[in-house]
């Protein structure tokens, strides 16, 4: 088999039985396309028309499985501004708000998960002034230009009333037709401030050994499972093979966390890496760039524990070869895909109709790649042309909307601070 026919095969999740058509995904990025008036936050996160429309060209492009990213589950705690929310105590109808998306993202034949999450500490300033986190810590001000206020520690209450948001979330997602739901246990979000004993602090059940501090996520899964009692609904997870801190969240623990989820009929779990304060969405070493995935040399060494779950990896993957080739060598069965998808949305249709053998060149400097990818976003959004920045003088024109020079404008009128 080549490239093509590897990465053009189907695959079954092991508990729910669902078939994903092939072997992309588009991993969750925050699109800051829903509504935002800062002074009425129960208005908040109800997808716009903008909203849809990019998730209709995703739909479009053959993707296997698509990720709406990142929905948070209370609207307090939002990871910027135009988040798309679903909030237990919100006053509309989350169902009908939420599938028009969910219809255009299978349109197609993609499957539809959403990911759900809780920006915990990483509520930036410009959204939150009070976060709460599993301890009073604070995430270092300054990052990608963000600023944070102290994180108080969340309450036993609080605790079992986050974990009844996902499972509304959930079920929201699952009324309004969507496959499945992911739980965002990367990247220094919520639930992987919980893993991690450098922001966990507690002594209580939520804190501690390594089992304590994961109890949080297995008491998620099984308040979806009890929400959602149709086991064909697909319950998945984003989690770091690495914090890349001295202290955080290790490999050894992502191993003993796989091989837990997997008892706990995860189906799908999509490996990335990194926190605010330690950015990994770049090669951190030299051996990983020829097999283009950041995270692909980690993955080796998690491959193993997991038997039925499907495993999928996230980040650096530009070229069909070096994709199909860690399908081949077994290191993942899925590849992830963000930024790529920022540029050309069909990507995967150009590859799998022989058009394309991978994704343009991305001239915008490493850092800013990411803002830069929500700038492309509200381009889809709107129907305007992708800003291609794989030529030198449209990356510097995006870069110096970043910069923030320019506030980001919301297509349907918002203003967004600078990013
Ligand atoms: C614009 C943008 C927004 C992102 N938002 C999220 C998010 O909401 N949830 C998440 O898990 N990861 C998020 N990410 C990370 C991506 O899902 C992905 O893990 C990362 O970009 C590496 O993949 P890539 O090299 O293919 O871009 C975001 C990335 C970008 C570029």
């Amino acid at each position: 088999m080549d490239a093509v026919q590897i990465l053009g095969q189907q695959i079954k999740l092991p508990f729910s039985g669902k078939v994903v058509p092939n072997r992309f995904l588009k991993s969750a990025m925050t699109e800051r396309l829903c509504t935002w008036d800062p002074n009425n936050r129960e208005e908040c996160g109800k997808p716009t028309e903008s909203y849809i429309n990019a998730y209709k060209r995703w739909g479009e492009g053959q993707i296997g499985v698509i990720m709406l990213g990142n929905i948070p589950v209370h609207r307090d705690y939002l990871e910027a501004a135009g988040n798309a929310v679903i909030d237990k105590n919100n006053p509309w109808d989350a169902v009908a708000a939420f599938k028009p998306v969910v219809d255009v993202v299978k349109a197609h034949g993609s499957l539809c998960i959403g990911q759900l999450t809780h920006a915990g500490r990483q509520a930036p300033d410009s959204v939150c002034q009070q976060p709460v986190s599993a301890s009073d810590t604070k995430t270092p001000d300054g990052v990608m230009g963000l600023n944070f206020k102290p994180a108080r520690a969340m309450t036993e209450d609080e605790i079992w009333d986050a974990i009844d948001r996902w499972a509304f979330g959930a079920e929201v997602l699952y009324k309004a037709g969507a496959d499945g739901a992911q739980l965002h246990a990367a990247h220094g979000y919520l639930l992987s401030q919980f893993f991690s004993p450098l922001v966990n602090k507690r002594t209580d059940q939520w804190g501690g050994s390594f089992e304590n501090r994961s109890r949080i996520i297995f008491e998620v899964v099984k308040a979806i499972r009890k929400r959602v009692p149709d086991e064909s609904f697909i319950v998945s997870i984003k989690i770091n093979s690495h914090d890349f801190i001295d202290g955080g969240f290790s490999q050894e623990e992502c191993a003993s966390m796989v091989e837990r989820l997997e008892a706990a009929r995860v189906d799908l779990i999509e490996l990335s890496g990194g926190t605010y304060e330690s950015l990994a969405f770049e090669h951190k070493k030299e051996s990983t760039k020829r097999r283009e995935g950041f995270f692909i040399e980690f993955a080796d060494r998690i491959r193993p524990h997991v038997k039925k779950s499907v495993l999928a990896v996230t980040g650096g993957f530009r070229n069909a070869e070096p994709m199909a080739e860690a399908i081949k060598q077994d290191t993942c069965q899925i590849v992830g895909l963000a930024r790529p998808l920022c540029s050309e949305p069909d990507l995967p249709k150009k590859i799998l109709e022989r058009e394309s053998k991978g994704a343009l060149d991305n001239a915008v400097e490493s850092s800013l790649q990411t803002p830069a990818a929500v700038i492309q976003i509200h381009a889809m959004a709107e129907n305007r042309p992708i800003p291609d920045i794989s030529k030198e003088d449209v990356a510097r024109d995006v870069t110096d909307m970043i910069g923030g020079k320019t506030a980001v404008p919301h297509p349907e009128g918002a203003k967004y601070p600078p990013m």
